[in-house]
């Protein structure tokens, strides 16, 4: 018998057990390179996935740079526009600035130049005559006449049959002073107060006849009266009712002393004057400013000089 046909039991089973673990080594290689194979596919697949991620991520990442880039520089181009228009702004606030300056200027000229006119014409219509110093020194001539005259009411006449007139500008200050002093118990009248050329002269040949050349003393010469100006008059008490150096003991006179300033009077000849006798009863309207700065400063009308004078010409109805 073939040894084969001669082999023992024990050896067939170890040869089928050998056969089966080569099948089941077999099956289970390929069971697990299957399953490999099947791993290295999802491998595969989750890696083509990744690179195709990664390219979008990359795409994106490019088309982020791109925008940013774009974005920047617009963002360049916006602040140089911004910086552009800033330094234009600038550029024309700085011109409307120097417009606006020179239209100030130009306005200030203009206010300038309407107060001047005003000045002017305040001044072709006042008498330059007003602040004259006429005694013995300036001369009217027969001519001249305040430019407008008013006439006093009668109440304040002391011969209220006489007509008399007083610089229209002036009048209501002639009137308010005869009223306070009335008020503080004084009656004081008007002699003489407007004097044409005529009348002065008239006056001066009265006291001629009387005087002789006497009359220089408290007379003035026709065309060197103050009475022509249409600016002063005489002034009396009921008292003594003429003109004379009495006058000047009156309280009356003291109260005018005291208060004539503040409606624009000023005695022209008071003691030791160097051109009249002492006149107390004769009163000049030269504006309340300048009256009381006379009167402030202890000084007499002639004392001044003419240039300082002219100076008051502008206020002197105010
Ligand atoms: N009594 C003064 C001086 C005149 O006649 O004007
Ligand atoms: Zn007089």
């Amino acid at each position: 018998m073939p040894e084969t046909q001669n082999q023992h039991p024990h050896t067939k089973i170890t040869y089928a057990i050998l056969g089966l673990s080569c099948l089941l080594l077999i099956g289970s290689t390929t069971y697990f390179y299957m399953q490999n194979n099947s791993h290295v596919d999802e491998l595969s697949a989750l890696s083509q996935k990744y690179a195709l991620a990664q390219a979008e991520n990359n795409l994106l990442a490019e088309t982020l740079r791109q925008e940013q880039e774009l974005a920047s520089s617009t963002i360049h181009e916006l602040s140089e526009r911004l910086s552009l228009t800033t330094e234009e702004l600038e550029d024309i606030e700085r011109d409307l600035r120097r417009e606006k300056d020179k239209n100030d200027e130009f306005e200030d000229q203009i206010k300038d130049l309407a107060g001047t006119v005003s000045v002017l014409d305040k001044l072709s219509k006042t008498d330059k005559e007003l602040l004259q110093k006429y005694s013995r020194t300036y001369f009217l001539n027969e001519n001249f006449m305040p430019l407008k005259l008013s006439l006093i009411d009668d109440k304040y006449l002391m011969n209220p049959d006489k007509d008399a007139y007083f610089h229209a500008e002036a009048v209501d200050f002639l009137e308010d002073m005869l009223d306070a002093a009335k008020r503080a118990g004084h009656d004081i009248k008007i002699i003489s107060a407007f004097r044409s050329f005529d009348e002065q002269r008239a006056v001066k040949a009265n006291h001629e006849v009387v005087y002789g050349t006497g009359a220089n003393a408290f007379s003035a010469d026709q065309g060197y009266s103050e009475h022509q100006l249409g600016t002063t008059v005489d002034i009396v008490d009921t008292v003594t009712r003429t003109t004379s150096e009495a006058f000047a003991n009156t309280e009356a006179y003291a109260w005018l002393l005291k208060n004539a300033h503040r409606y624009g009077f000023v005695l022209s000849y008071p003691e030791g004057n160097q051109f009249y006798i002492f006149e107390p009863w004769h009163w000049r309207f030269v504006g309340r400013s300048l009256a009381e700065d006379l009167y402030d400063d202890n000084q007499t009308f002639y004392d001044l000089e003419q240039r300082e004078l002219d100076a008051y010409l502008i206020k002197i109805f105010d």
